[in-house]
């Protein structure tokens, strides 16, 4: 989830954005960058304008592709209070959770940790993220469960799929995977009253061994924070515990995008950042839920936004991955509610 709110007004189809007319149309011999060149030297491309002004913002980067319309889930699917309005309904809800909602969460999050599986398994050099969001769709409702992003906010797919510099929130749509790409899958299954919320980076064909080694410290990352979750501690030390560890890496931390409580509502208190602030003061108690989702990055954790109001990418271009589990707080420490049985 977001720290702060925006709006998200527009996540509609983006076309991919295109050099500037003038980078189009000048003529050159180079197709790509000489070594070396700078920000501020004139494009490669010949068109007299700077390189930062030109290519470079699009060069190796992901571009927007086609999103097509929101798909629709059949009756017997118990969806959101969110399905026909996009407008979640704000509703007090407890950080401790009932042995009922508990129980209920422990199913959704299976149902979760199954569907990202399924669609994990399907990523593959030449698949879009939109054929990963078809395959998630579907394996939501054989499970009888709602895809919980589904006009969520207007969000439009059932998936988040983010791939190399996006941090989180991609929209699939009809870029093919590439060789060497990583791509996040996060899957959040609504079901019988309650929300599962996982994800994890997974690799398209040979990646290489510096995004390899990213992704694996992401991965623990994710599991120090987890075993740092114990009752009568505050909710910084699982920041405390994630930020050591990547920085420890050289990586950075993500900032904008924290993990969060979550039960009958998908996004509610309490807040947990991925680094570390005394502002996380809240005691853990048995019986909370929450993720627990590091977006870490090979250099900067700032973020920019895509046009769609959505997608949030580092603004050095620079990779980053990201993987999340929803956990409920016991009496020794935590008990992971997405794993596959
Ligand atoms: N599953 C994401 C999370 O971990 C939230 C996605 S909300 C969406 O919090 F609207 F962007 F899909
Ligand atoms: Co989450
Ligand atoms: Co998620």
């Amino acid at each position: 989830m977001k720290t702060r709110a925006s709006s998200h007004s527009s996540a509609s189809s983006t076309l991919a954005a295109s050099p500037p007319e003038a980078a189009r149309s000048a003529p050159s011999s180079r197709s790509a960058p000489p070594a070396g060149l700078k920000s501020n030297d004139p494009c490669w491309c010949g068109s007299g304008r700077k390189y930062k002004r030109c290519h470079r913002a699009t060069e190796g980067r992901v571009l927007p592709g086609r999103v097509s319309p929101m798909r629709d889930v059949p009756d017997h699917i118990v969806p959101t209070d969110y399905y026909r309005t996009g407008v979640p309904l704000r509703r007090d809800e407890p950080m401790v959770k009932s042995p009922d909602v508990i129980a209920r969460m422990r199913v959704a999050s299976r149902v979760a940790a199954e569907v990202l599986a399924l669609s994990g398994a399907a990523v593959a050099p030449g698949v879009t993220t939109e054929e990963l969001d078809l395959i998630a769709h579907h394996a939501y409702l054989e499970r009888g469960a709602y895809p919980s992003t589904l006009n969520y906010h207007g969000y439009p797919k059932a998936i988040c799929t983010s791939v190399n510099e996006v941090i989180c929130h991609g929209i699939p749509d009809d870029r093919p995977l590439e060789d060497g790409d990583i791509v996040n899958i996060d899957v959040t299954a609504y079901l019988d009253g309650v929300h599962g919320d996982c994800n994890a980076t997974f690799y398209v064909g040979n990646v290489d061994a510096a995004s390899r080694a990213l992704v694996d410290t992401t991965r623990e990352c994710r599991d120090l924070g987890i075993a740092a979750v114990r009752p009568g501690r505050p909710i910084s030390d699982i920041g405390r515990a994630i930020e050591t560890h990547a920085q420890a890496r050289g990586y950075g931390v993500v900032r904008m995008f924290v993990g969060h409580g979550i039960g009958e509502q998908f996004h509610i208190a309490p807040s947990v950042p991925h680094y570390y602030t005394p502002d996380a003061a809240t005691i853990m108690e048995p019986g909370m839920t929450f993720t627990i989702e590091p977006m870490i990055t090979m250099g900067t954790w700032r973020e920019k936004m895509w046009d769609n109001g959505w997608t949030a990418v580092t603004t050095d271009g620079q990779r980053t991955a990201q993987f999340e589990h929803t956990l409920v707080v016991t009496d020794e420490g935590a008990d992971v509610l997405t794993l596959e049985p």
